[in-house]
């Protein structure tokens, strides 16, 4: 077999190289301040991990609406004012040919109560979980159209500022996933029903995004295989949606799975026997899919090991390979992984006995471990997670109302 394959590099369908098969997935910073704006924190951050090896690095959710952000510490890029600051930032994070991509998103009816009370979505369909978010009120037309002005515009902005790519954020149960499932779009206008009705707002965007960034220009889209929920998109939906994704000309698919109410992309590990003899989530859809598309595919979820990660690349079932976590459990991943065929990188272990709250108990804990890293601090594996709960409900409290 050859050891080699997380190594080498790799060239997207529009032309750029890749110079290894690492990325970084998408994991939300919380840390720009009051105008939504990139702090020296943030450009630590991308430092540290421009420094370690990574050939892709996809930001965490920058939103194209200030009014409905994923947390309220989210970077907004509505402007041009944004665009001077993001400057640094990128500089940092496209050190020794690192690739940057701003992962821009819209979280419609999951936009927390920090955040606003009046959310909107498809349709008015609240999202109940531990009472943080309001009813969302359906959307209209011309809202729609905001919104996919909005997208285009943040991606025009995003190359603008120096990003080497974009993506898409189209999964995890935000406004684009909410368009996508049955069960958040109950909408009988031409943007509901049929899944070419619910994925029209997703094509509408990509085709704008490619027809304004030009056809040497990396744009990436991530993906749900399914939402885990009775009625919710499913593989199905999946496969049509990611036809036509390849015509569209994207250069890379990224696959997960799982919203807020079922937060899979997460937790996958605690609830199924099959994945944890397997190590990735989300592969078994990634192979089947391969038979019926030539998109590049990266999964993202459950890589743990090099020799496991080496041998998918081997086998050619994907192109690349997402973590996230693994960046907060090994201080420098991936300079060890890449190079020592050995390698291992363990989840954190934490005991949390609210099983209602286990996924906060997580997001919570490792967004303490970003925060660290962004400082220049220590790893805390040891960090108690009842306390990363309270101190992300205080930090959203803060951050979002005072
Ligand atoms: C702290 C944290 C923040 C995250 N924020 C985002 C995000 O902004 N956008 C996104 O698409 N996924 C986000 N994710 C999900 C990850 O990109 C990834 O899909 C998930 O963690 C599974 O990968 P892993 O097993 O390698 O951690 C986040 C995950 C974590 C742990």
């Amino acid at each position: 077999m050859n050891t080699k394959a997380l190594l080498q590099s790799y060239t997207l369908p529009c032309g750029v190289m890749i110079k290894n098969r690492i990325a970084k997935a998408a994991m939300t910073e919380r840390l720009a301040n009051k105008k939504q704006e990139v702090t020296k924190e943030l450009i630590h951050l991308y430092d540290h991990w421009a420094n370690n090896g990574a050939g892709l690095l996809i930001t965490g959710n920058i939103m194209v609406d200030a009014r409905y952000k994923e947390a309220s510490a989210n970077i907004v890029l509505e402007d041009e004012k944004g665009v001077s600051k993001l400057s640094e930032m990128i500089k940092a994070g496209t050190k020794n040919d690192t690739q940057l991509w701003a992962q821009i998103n819209h979280a419609g009816r999951q936009a927390s109560i920090f955040s606003t009370f009046k959310p909107i979505a498809p349709s008015a369909i609240q999202l109940k979980k531990l009472m943080l978010f309001a009813k969302p009120k359906a959307m209209n037309v011309e809202q729609i159209k905001d919104v996919e002005n909005r997208f285009v515009n943040t991606a025009i902005l995003s190359k603008k500022a120096g990003f080497t790519g974009v993506q898409i954020h189209a999964a995890h149960g935000y406004l684009l996933s909410q368009f996508l499932s049955p069960k958040t779009n109950q909408r009988t206008d031409n943007h509901g029903g049929s899944i070419q009705n619910r994925a029209r707002l997703l094509f509408d965007i990509v085709k704008r995004v490619r027809e304004e960034l030009g056809e040497n220009y990396p744009i990436s889209v991530k993906l749900n295989s399914a939402d885990f929920q009775r009625g919710g998109f499913n593989e199905e939906d999946a496969l049509y949606v990611i036809k036509k994704l390849e015509s569209l000309q994207i250069d890379l698919l990224e696959i997960s799975g799982g919203t807020y109410e079922n937060i899979i992309f997460l937790t996958q590990r605690y609830q199924r026997e099959s994945t944890k003899q397997r190590e990735a989530y989300f592969l078994d859809f990634a192979k089947k899919i391969r038979k019926e598309t030539a998109l590049p595919m990266m999964v993202t979820g459950g890589f743990r090991s090099h020799a496991f990660c080496n041998q998918v690349l081997e086998n050619k079932e994907l192109e690349m390979i997402g973590f996230a976590r693994p960046f907060l459990v090994d201080k420098d991943f991936p300079k060890q992984f890449l190079k020592d065929e050995q390698a291992k990188v363990d989840d954190a272990t934490f005991n949390f006995k609210i099983k209602k709250m286990k996924d906060f108990a997580e997001a919570g804990f490792y967004d303490y471990q970003i925060h660290q890293l962004a400082k220049g601090k220590e790893l805390k594996p040891d960090y108690n997670p009842y306390l990363a709960v309270l101190r992300l409900t205080t930090n959203e409290l803060r951050k979002g109302w005072f």
